[in-house]
């Protein structure tokens, strides 16, 4: 697949099939993962391969804790009527851990600390599409307590879980969100 159509067609899946990943395309993707540029070529970045039922079980509940403080804060309407059922049924769940240790130079520049997020960031990306480009569902999970899943994943306290990367075959696909044009969100200075 070319590089602009996987980027354009990518759209975070939130209704996975219940049909099982091989390992051979989760080292794929964890393969296309560790290519990803990270400050000073740090790495700054783990991953753990969920497919254990109990665990997802109990990512689901502490998500869906979350999701009831959020909305309770936030009043948001759309929050309540979220469903997160996709935390089970997603096949594998790929937990991006960052070592908030790699920090390199920025250790150094006040401000700039936490680039080992940008590390992982850039890391899942990949993973989103090259799961894409071999026909896979995935989305970029942020909607939990930090100190709730480093507890499931019995993680250090200075291993931040960046973020939760759900993976299979998508069911349903939804219309892909508008964006804003590039030229509204460009300032050329030459
Ligand atoms: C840092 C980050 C955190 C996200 N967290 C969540 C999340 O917790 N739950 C969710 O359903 N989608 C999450 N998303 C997916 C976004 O909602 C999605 O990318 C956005 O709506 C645009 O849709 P698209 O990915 O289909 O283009 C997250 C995306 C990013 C980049």
């Amino acid at each position: 697949m070319d590089m602009f159509t996987a980027i354009k067609e990518r759209r975070s899946c939130r209704n996975f099939l219940p049909e099982p990943v091989s390992d051979e395309i989760i080292e794929k993707i964890l393969e296309a993962a560790i290519w990803a540029p990270s400050p000073a070529n740090n790495q700054p970045w783990e991953f753990i391969v969920i497919t254990n039922g109990d665990i997802k079980k109990k990512i689901h509940e502490e998500s869906t804790a979350c999701k009831k403080t959020l909305f309770e804060k936030s009043g948001w309407k759309w929050i309540d009527r979220y469903q997160m059922g996709f935390l089970v049924e997603a096949p594998v769940i790929i937990a991006v851990i960052g070592d908030s240790e790699k920090t390199g130079a920025h250790k150094f520049l006040p401000g700039t600390e936490g680039t080992y997020q940008h590390g992982c960031a850039a890391a899942i990306q990949n993973m989103l599409l090259s799961a894409h480009a071999m026909g896979l569902g995935s989305l970029w999970f942020t909607l939990f307590e930090k100190d709730a899943v480093r507890k499931t994943l019995n993680l250090d306290p200075a291993k931040d879980p960046v973020a939760l990367v759900c993976l299979g075959k998508a069911g349903t696909a939804s219309p892909p969100p508008p964006r804003k044009d590039a030229k509204e969100k460009t300032t050329f200075m030459r």
